[in-house]
């Protein structure tokens, strides 16, 4: 169960659905037997800024998605509403991804935060921000599970695990829409990309996905149920095809699982041209947008087979539109499907408010700028967010009081702190770490060392290509008490079709890091990242790492807090870090196999020319300034009767250090014997608690039939009689162990 399992805010995790409303219907029907066919095919058209015109807007289009300037939106709105026959309203939306103009951490960072209050901070104010522009829907919260790191979109979302990735997703609607998104400050979350997309082969971006029902239903589409059992109303379809068959034009996923199985009642959209890249290439018609999955002959057949698989709207191209009328005098849709996704689309726009509420309040909109206090939230979030991987020595925390070298190509950077998707975000908006170590120890230097220039194709000269600068940053380290080293990779390496080959430092970074090492200072190095890195050899040549990731608008602020300890950190990883690309995919809750990992051995699954069969960093690693210790592991009973039943865990998290600090306990398990073979952990359960020195608190959490049963190949949830393994601790390595059995059985 996710809500009540301790994942924190329990009443964020409510479900917020809204019950269908008599109301709402009836108004949908009334206005879908005015409409003509070919305003039912503008409605579940969906335009880019690029595409929407005024006479778009009169003939009543759908959706217009990433215009931001206010008076535009306002212009083809009042088109819309007052100049088309039926005054339907436009539905704009935007990528809001993780903020608007305040730009927090990225979503990754935010899942490392184990902190759900993170998430709901930036979709709070990123919805509100949103709103305020006249933006009702935003592209967001991005839910896909992934185990690749080259793939440059791991850092949109909430990492490699469903459970994580489900609490933070169902938190993030919960926060944008909360229990009405027809409020002006709230909007409607489109939860993407249905389904998959995270799995992309060799982890490049739009790449085939292969994935069994049952893996499918266990590890990927948990954090979609979470969403929308939160309330999400709006979906989009993703560009992969799952299995053969492409998210827009997969049935089973959208019309069978989504629709049927969930009974989702909001609209699906596709993603950019997706619905146009079904069709064979070379296209019959070029000028109708790219072609690529072979799945339709042509645009007609592609704007056929997505209406029909459940795409309710098609974004940018316009084969449904286009080819809708023929389409319906052939048979090959029908008006009952088109009347559905018209529906759909209606009701959405009802739940928004936007038949009584269909402007923003042009006369605030001077007011939806940065203010204080969420900037605030925005670097409390750093603080949260990031990761300490090692601290030497206790080399960390710094004192502020001592001279301090900041070194690197990210040192004094504001334009990669925001990381890919910055919404509306400033460069200039944004704290560098030299900025904000320099407000709290003012004897600070500076030297870059070397340059990382942030450009959409790689080229060698742009990645720290020389030691030209090295001398400079190596007399600033021998000249100061203290050495931060910023490394890692610019914003464009990650995000939307930025895939690596290699997940090392790129260019001359660790040459730069060795020659700071070889001074004798002890050296920290603060990483910026969209994705995990191989880290051995930074790993090799540092005393403390901060995984930074990229952290918004307030990153130099936040880092300099926990550099200086009056932030301790206590965010974990939420994905796994390699101790080599060979290793990928790597992730805690694989399957065991015949010949578990013995390096020292021939004839198991080791690699030969790797000493470890583990990652560099374990999913849920991170350490603290103070130290934790669990105990006292206890089940309020040793039996589970199956569905309805259920078992609280406790277990005790002690301070045993000399400062408060933050410990995320986390709760596994492991079904030992079951009839498909089961992964070694799957985290259950998990709370972020903040304890004093030496203080106590005792964590539970609830486990049920739901967290310890499985998906078939059949799609069937089973829950098998057995015992189940329970772990507690702070990361998926946690030792602590007991025991209970499943004495029921149930299947469906
Ligand atoms: C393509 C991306 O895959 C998707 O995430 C995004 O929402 C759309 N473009 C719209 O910008």
């Amino acid at each position: 169960m996710i809500a009540g399992t301790g994942a924190g805010d329990d009443e964020a995790l409510q479900p917020a659905r809204q019950p269908a409303n008599g109301n709402v219907e009836r108004r949908v029907d009334r206005l879908l037997r005015q409409m003509t066919v070919d305003e039912k095919l503008q409605q579940v058209q969906l335009l880019s800024d690029g595409q929407i015109t005024d006479d778009e807007a009169k003939k009543g289009v759908g959706g217009v998605f990433s215009l931001t300037d206010p008076a535009k939106i306002d212009h083809f709105q009042k088109v819309a509403v007052e100049q088309s026959r039926l005054h339907i309203p436009i539905l704009f939306a935007y990528d809001t991804i993780h903020g608007y103009r305040t730009t927090f951490p990225v979503p990754l960072a935010e899942a490392a935060s184990f902190d759900p209050t993170v998430a709901a901070d930036d979709f709070r104010i990123s919805a509100r921000e949103s709103a305020a522009v006249g933006i009702k829907q935003i592209y967001a919260p991005m839910v896909d599970v992934s185990h690749e790191p080259r793939w440059g979109r791991i850092v949109e979302g909430s990492g490699e695990d469903p459970y994580l990735g489900s609490v933070m997703a169902a938190t993030k609607v919960r926060a944008a829409q909360g229990n009405d998104y027809s409020a002006a400050d709230k909007v409607v979350t489109s939860v993407k990309h249905f389904v998959g997309y995270g799995a992309a082969e060799g982890g490049r971006d739009y790449n085939t996905t292969d994935i069994s029902e049952r893996r499918l239903r266990d590890l990927f589409l948990p954090p979609f149920k979470a969403a929308l059992d939160a309330g999400s109303d709006t979906v989009m379809c993703s560009f992969n095809s799952l299995n053969g068959s492409p998210g827009c034009a997969n049935a089973h996923t959208m019309t069978d699982i989504l629709k049927g199985e969930w009974g989702f009642d909001g609209f699906v959209e596709s993603d950019y041209t997706a619905v146009s890249e079904l069709r064979a290439c070379p296209p019959k018609n070029p000028d109708e947008g790219p072609c690529g999955h072979g799945v339709a002959a042509d645009g007609p057949s592609a704007g056929a087979l997505a209406l029909n698989a459940g795409t309710d709207s098609e974004m940018v191209s316009t084969h449904i539109r286009d080819n809708g009328k023929q389409l319906l005098s052939t048979g090959q849709i029908s008006m009952r499907r088109l009347d559905d996704a018209v529906r759909r689309i209606l009701r959405v726009k009802f739940r928004a408010g936007l038949f009584e509420h269909p402007y923003a309040d042009q006369t605030k909109i001077a007011e939806n700028t940065l203010t204080a206090a969420d900037r605030a939230d925005a670097r409390k979030a750093v603080g949260k967010s990031v990761v300490l991987l090692r601290n030497e020595g206790g080399v960390l925390p710094l004192d502020a009081s001592k001279s301090v070298a900041v070194i690197g190509p990210l040192g004094d950077d504001q334009h990669d702190m925001l990381g890919p998707w910055w919404g509306q975000g400033k460069d200039e908006d944004a704290v560098s770490l030299l900025t904000g170590v320099k407000a709290q120890a003012p004897a600070t230097t500076f030297a870059e060392g070397c340059k990382m220039v942030d450009a959409d194709l790689y080229k060698p000269e742009n990645e720290c290509p020389d030691d030209s600068g090295f001398a400079a940053a190596v007399s600033a380290a021998e000249g100061a008490d203290q050495v931060v080293v910023a490394l890692g990779e610019v914003r464009g390496q990650g995000g939307e079709a930025e895939v690596r080959s290699k997940i090392d430092l790129p260019g001359q970074q660790l040459a730069l890091l060795k020659a700071i090492k070889a001074t004798g200072k002890k050296v920290t190095v603060v990483l910026f990242n969209s994705r995990p890195l191989d880290l051995t050899d930074v790993v090799a040549n540092s005393d403390a790492i901060i995984e930074a990731w990229f952290p918004g608008i307030e990153a130099g602020n936040g880092l300099a807090d926990v550099l200086f300890g009056t932030v301790n950190p206590g965010g974990k990883l939420p994905v796994s870090f390699p101790r080599s690309v060979g290793q990928v995919p790597i992730y805690y809750n694989h399957e065991p196999t015949g010949r578990p990992c013995d390096t020292t051995q021939k004839y198991n699954s080791r690699y030969r020319d790797i000493d470890s069969c583990d990652p560099l960093y374990e999913f849920g690693y991170g350490l603290s300034y103070t130290t934790f210790k669990f105990a006292n592991l206890s089940l309020s009973s040793k039996t589970l009767r199956g569905r309805g039943d259920s078992v609280k865990v406790s277990v005790d998290v002690t301070n045993t250090g000399s400062r408060a600090g933050d410990e995320v306990a986390q709760l596994y398990i492991h079904d030992p014997v079951a009839s498909l073979s089961q992964p070694v952990r799957r985290l259950r359960g998990f709370q972020r608690v903040s304890l004093d020195a030496g203080q106590t608190k005792t964590v539970t959490f609830r486990l049920d039939a739901s967290d310890i049963g499985f998906y078939d190949d059949g799609g069937k949830f089973i829950v098998e009689p057995g015992s189940i393994d329970v772990y507690a601790g702070d990361s998926s390595k946690a030792d602590l162990t007991d025991t209970f059995t499943v004495t029921g059985r149930s299947r469906g």
